[in-house]
């Protein structure tokens, strides 16, 4: 299969989860590199449902070794209950999961402190998952940190943790918020570091060796292209790099040895959180809730929808260097009459073909849309490209070609078989 970097080519939620458990089949290591407990990705298997936050898609199939990279900032108490929350439905981590001991920690003031301030930005909110992403990403890069090697080493915690509740709860204060209390804290961490302890590992060893064995590495990407705190709809995104490159970073695998990028994204288009989303419409959006689609699997919120925005999807094929593109959720267009993807935006006078960085101008934007006839038939049961519609057919290949990358995979249903490889 080779080492393939799997990232979303949207706003998050491309059907992800699904599309690496298919991949996974042909992989031996796969690898989260970013992003933390904001992640939800939905696997059903076998009538089962499970939603991943942190572990690996790759924990559904046996014999993976499923690694959390350093880029990956890791609330270790929901690390425990995730692996056992698997344990509870059949799946064993252990053996299987390995936890980098220098991803950072997500701590209970950076979970409060997200939730501060975005209540604090009132109207101006970003919408987070308020699961302390920003706030951990935030110490990470300021050097103050603590890390899965703090965690585990309980001496060093306790005096590291000390220090840290000190200075947060300061923070908190000025917030008009309860301090937290260290004994509280340093109880639950403890106890899951304990429980951490056996899964963590030099990641980056482990990785190197891997690729010494020629063993395929899949990089399972959290998140979307336009959530990318570089590249993304700043302020209105993550606070981690989504796009392909943090997939190197986050794991000590170099560039060279990346052998394709496949582009996750949805036949339409879907937003969770504050921000802009040029083809959002109420429309599309009823209608998709009305099938009881598009709920967030982290957060339970009604994902905002829009038409497929090929804009948005050029420039991530652009930024990722996208190869293969794998289109998820087309039976959600199975009733529609016309279809309306967007090929620009124009505001004024001035028409753009890539994504302006000034968040004022792209909130501006209006985009310029192609119409395409829908196919008004059921595709969940099409396993084989010849057994989808004509209509489905050309909007796919149309999809393809506007975003400038070869259509690989179709996704028509969240079943592991609802998968046709074109
Ligand atoms: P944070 O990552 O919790 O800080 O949230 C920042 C923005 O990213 C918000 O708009 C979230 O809704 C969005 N976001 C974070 N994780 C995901 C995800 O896994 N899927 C979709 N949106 C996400
Ligand atoms: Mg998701």
């Amino acid at each position: 299969m080779a080492n393939t970097i799997l990232i979303g080519a949207q706003w998050g939620d491309e059907g992800k989860g699904k599309i690496i458990d298919v991949l996974t089949e042909g992989a031996d290591v796969v690898v989260r590199t970013q992003g933390g407990n904001n992640a939800g990705h939905t696997v059903n298997l076998k009538g089962k449902k499970y939603v991943l936050h942190l572990v690996p898609s790759g924990i559904l199939r046996r014999g993976k070794k499923c690694v959390i990279g350093n880029g990956v900032v890791v609330d270790p108490v929901g690390l425990v209950e995730e692996i056992e929350g698997l344990r509870q439905m059949g799946i064993r981590c252990q053996g299987s999961l390995f936890l980098s001991e220098t991803a950072h920690l997500v701590l209970p003031y950076h979970r409060e402190l997200d939730a501060h301030r975005e209540t604090s930005k009132g109207k101006d909110k970003i919408g987070t998952t308020k699961r302390g992403i920003g706030p951990a990403y935030g110490d990470k890069a300021a050097r103050t940190g603590l890390r899965v090697l703090d965690l585990i080493n309980p001496e060093r915690f306790e005096k590291q943790l000390q220090a840290k509740l000190r200075e947060n709860n300061e923070i908190l204060k000025a917030f008009g918020a309860k301090p937290l209390s260290f004994k509280a804290v340093h109880e639950a961490y403890r106890a899951a570091g304990d429980y951490l302890k056996p899964f963590v590992a030099n990641t980056v060893i482990l990785l190197h060796e891997a690729l010494l064995r020629g063993d395929d590495i899949l990089f399972e990407g959290a998140q979307g292209t336009f959530l990318d705190i570089d590249h993304g709809t700043y302020p209105f995104v993550t606070s981690s790099n989504t796009t392909a490159g943090g997939a190197c970073t986050g794991s000590g695998v170099p560039p060279h040895r990346m052998d394709r990028v496949v582009g996750v994204m949805k036949a339409y288009t879907t937003r969770v959180g504050e921000g802009p989303l040029p083809t959002e419409n109420a429309e599309i959006a009823d209608m998709l809730h009305g099938m009881g689609r598009e709920f967030g699997a982290t957060t339970g919120r009604a994902r905002r929808c829009g038409w497929f925005d090929a804009v948005a999807t050029r420039h991530a094929g652009m930024v990722n260097g996208i190869d293969e593109l794998a289109v998820t959720n087309l039976d959600g267009l199975d009733t529609l009459e016309t279809i309306k993807v967007c090929v620009a935006y124009r505001d004024g006078a001035r028409q753009y073909d890539y994504v302006p960085n000034d968040i004022e101008v792209l909130s501006r934007c209006q985009p310029v849309y192609a119409e395409f006839a829908g196919w008004r038939t059921a595709t969940t049961a099409a396993r084989q490209w010849k057994e989808l519609p004509t209509k489905a057919r050309a909007y796919l290949k149309a999809l393809a070609e506007l975003t400038g990358a070869k259509l690989a995979i179709a996704s028509v249903g969240p079943g592991r078989d609802q998968t046709i490889f074109v």
